[in-house]
């Protein structure tokens, strides 16, 4: 548990990642993909903040923009580093690639995101050898010992990623993030490529790594029911935008947003595992070239009011320590988990 009245480790403020794309006869119109849109949160350090939400609403691109991947169109993004605030938006060359290794990304997909002509040993030596951080038997060292230490064997050094499964190439991608040793690692789906038996042991992977070297984790999710058991906070997404935060046993047990109440309800309950996930809530996110005026969950809230197509709910402080952005958060009793 993280004491919330500290210093936040990580503070973004009002981050705007919009995409630029051509639209219309000829492709003449420019149109932006408002992608993330005004989102603020902190992370305190040792503390794991879930972002949920579904397909398209933001979280990679939250993602990549505080991993400094992308570059953000507005808004700040600092973080703590050794009592000092770095301003993490404004970073470039030198400086900008020795943040890059206090702030590693752990991927979805481990079949392609290692190269198959690389060793185990290479893969994961890789961003010491090109930050210069070691080389030679020094380097060799610092990744047999990380691979170790996600569950990995020394024999495995010399092996190339088709001779692994599923869950081992997550370890060899956890690897090759920890060995540089982050302060924060932004974990985007990190086993939803996985077998459902095999998630249970990367996340464990994660908690132990995180206990070990007091990490604070950004975990990125599709899957309330996956966020829900490794989150110290949540925040919902929706359509590039935080409609909730909030302390996970809070949030589950007492949502405040119509949306997270309708991730909620499509967790499946252990009697209908069998019968695949349910649908989030019925109609499609909308355009994110052209959102709506008034709150972007209007076309699939059952329980809208006029208010909600006039005016945009902003995000707003509810009980001590959680944020909502609706209108009627305190009058609607919303159904949890
Ligand atoms: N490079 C890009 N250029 C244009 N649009 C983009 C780009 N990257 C993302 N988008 C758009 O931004 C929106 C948010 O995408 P993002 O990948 O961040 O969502 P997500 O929540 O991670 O979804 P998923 O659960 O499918 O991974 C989507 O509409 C997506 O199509
Ligand atoms: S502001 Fe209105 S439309 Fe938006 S979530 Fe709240 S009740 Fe639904
Ligand atoms: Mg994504």
């Amino acid at each position: 548990m993280t004491n919330q009245t500290q210093l936040p480790l990580l503070e973004v403020q009002e981050l705007r990642k919009w995409f630029q794309m051509s639209k219309g006869l000829l492709q003449r119109q420019a149109v932006f993909v408002k992608a993330v849109d005004d989102v603020s949160i902190h992370v305190q350090a040792g503390e794991t903040l879930g972002i949920v939400g579904e397909s398209g609403s933001g979280k990679t691109t939250l993602g990549r923009c505080i991993s400094r991947l992308y570059q953000p169109t507005s808004g700040q993004i600092t973080m703590r580093v050794n009592g000092e605030v770095l301003d993490v938006s404004a970073l470039s060359g030198k400086e900008l690639s020795a943040f890059r290794k206090r702030a590693q990304m752990i991927f979805q997909d481990p079949y392609s995101s290692l190269n198959p002509r690389m060793t185990v040993l290479e893969t994961v030596g890789e961003p010491l050898l090109v930050n210069h951080l070691a080389k030679g038997k020094e380097l060799e060292e610092r990744v047999t010992e990380i691979v170790v230490q996600v569950g990995l064997r020394v024999e495995h050094l010399r092996r190339y990623p088709h001779s692994f499964s599923g869950g081992q190439r997550q370890r060899i991608g956890i690897a090759r993030a920890m060995v540089v040793n982050p302060q924060l690692v932004v974990a985007d789906e990190p086993v939803s490529a996985l077998d459902v038996s095999i998630q249970a042991q990367i996340l464990n992977l994660l908690q132990d790594l995180q206990e070990r070297y007091d990490l604070t984790y950004l975990f990125i999710s599709h899957a309330m029911n996956v966020v829900r058991y490794v989150s110290d906070r949540i925040a919902v997404m929706y359509a590039g935008k935080l409609v909730e935060l909030g302390p996970t046993q809070e949030l589950l047990s007492n949502p405040k947003h119509p949306y997270s109440e309708a991730l909620l309800a499509s967790v499946p309950k252990p009697s209908q595992r069998k019968r695949g996930m349910r649908l989030v809530s019925p109609g499609e996110p909308p355009d994110l070239t052209n959102l709506p005026t008034g709150c972007v969950f209007v076309p699939r809230c059952k329980y809208a009011v006029d208010q909600c197509t006039e005016q945009f709910p902003e995000l707003r402080k509810i009980g001590t320590n959680a944020y909502v952005s609706c209108h009627l958060a305190e009058s609607l009793a919303l159904q949890g988990i």
